[in-house]
């Protein structure tokens, strides 16, 4: 493990931290989004390492993560005005484009076959500064266990990958602490959305574009976009994570059971008083037959509840903070061995557009609607 200031990286540091990447190894490091585990993006035994550390199935195309607009030309050098736009706009941040893909530049395993690549320039110093010290385009998924919550911090990189991956540069926790937005231009002046992210919905249509939403990254609640495409969301343990759905998400990684705790988790939608004390029932009776019971609670409201183990994720005016601190508190719910979990919902604005997102797939789209 090596300690890097997070704001101002030491050379020294980041230069051992690239040698272990231009030597075909793994590293973990901080994004301002999540920890990534980055290899060199050419070459096909370092991604394939990637994919060993993390048990990550291979049809799951990573993004590939750049320091300098100009590394775009070697692979990816065909996209059109709204591409530079939204880059202008948004990088380095959270944003994930996919953009045509240049054949025989990138290995075959980055990109799982797909004639496109995703790519983004991520906005943290230290990813930064390594991606320019190694001086390759860098694949890199989150540094988490396949279906395990992302890591917001190098202690959950460890918990997962210890001994299995090459380095890890700790530079402190992440910033937003979900997952990038990951979008396509589909028509000039039009963006899909096929992963929500730090990079909102609002902010993109600021910006001039149409937002349209990918089935798997639409918003969870009804009533809250007239603009938008609607879906049914089925009943209770149905949706597009469910396999043999027939249903082919944009995003392939979207179809997996992702950020998912042990314990069975449901969401708790309605007034607070019904959600309440419909929680608080359920916990007796979970506890009657012998589980652990942990409640995902705003702030505001998290008093009322009776669960062993009441984890506050942030507070529903804040709901950045809450972003940052819901795989820390997925994970938390790990080690605390909880068998069931209920979790309050959140309005679908701004970042709670990914928050609901995630937080409905660990609980694998149950939803419970009083
Ligand atoms: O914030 C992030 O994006 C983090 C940090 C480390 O940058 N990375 C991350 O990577 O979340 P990962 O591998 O966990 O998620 C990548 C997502 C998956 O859903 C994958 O299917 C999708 O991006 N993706 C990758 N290439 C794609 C492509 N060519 N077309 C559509 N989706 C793609
Ligand atoms: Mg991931």
């Amino acid at each position: 493990m090596l300690q890097v200031d997070g704001l101002n990286p030491e050379p020294e540091k980041i230069k051992e931290a690239a040698d272990v990447l231009r030597q075909g190894g793994t590293v973990a490091f901080p994004t301002e989004t999540v920890y990534g585990l980055g290899a060199n993006a050419c070459d096909t035994l370092a991604v394939e390492a990637i994919f060993e550390a993390k048990g990550r199935p291979s049809d799951n195309p990573l993004i590939v993560h750049i320091s300098d607009l100009a590394q775009l030309d070697a692979f990816a050098p065909a996209y059109g005005e709204s591409e530079k736009l939204l880059m202008e706009r948004f990088w380095p941040g959270p944003l994930t484009l996919v953009l045509p893909l240049l054949a025989g530049t990138l290995s075959d395993r980055v990109t799982a076959g797909l004639d496109t690549v995703a790519v983004r320039m991520p906005s943290h110093p230290v990813a930064l500064a390594l991606i320019a010290a190694a001086g390759c385009p860098i694949a890199a998924p989150s540094a988490n266990s396949s279906g395990r919550p992302s890591p917001t911090e190098a202690a959950h990189v460890l918990d997962d990958l210890d001994g299995r991956i090459d380095a890890v540069a700790d530079g402190g926790p992440s910033g937003v602490g979900l997952e990038s937005t990951v979008i396509e231009v589909e028509a000039a002046g039009t963006v899909r959305i096929l992963r929500p992210g730090g990079i909102t919905a609002e902010s993109m249509r600021e910006a001039g574009l149409q937002v349209e939403y990918d089935q798997a990254a639409a918003p969870q609640q009804s009533g809250w976009d007239a603009g938008a495409e609607r879906f049914s969301r089925g009943t209770e343990g149905t949706g597009p994570d469910k396999p043999g759905s027939g249903w082919a998400p944009r995003s392939p990684g979207m179809k997996y059971a992702h950020y998912a705790p042990r314990g069975t988790m449901q969401l708790v939608e309605g007034e607070i008083d019904n959600i309440v004390s419909f929680v608080n029932d359920q916990v007796k009776d979970a506890q009657a037959r012998g589980e652990c019971t942990g409640v995902l609670a705003f702030h505001e409201h998290a008093a009322g509840f009776e669960a062993d183990h009441v984890l506050v994720i942030g507070s529903l005016a804040h709901l950045e903070q809450a972003a940052q601190g819901l795989y820390a508190a997925l994970r938390a719910f790990d080690s605390l061995g909880v068998d069931r979990i209920w979790a309050q919902t959140c309005p679908e604005a701004g970042i709670g557009h990914a928050l609901m997102n995630r937080l409905a797939k660990a609980a694998a789209h149950r939803i419970i609607r009083l």
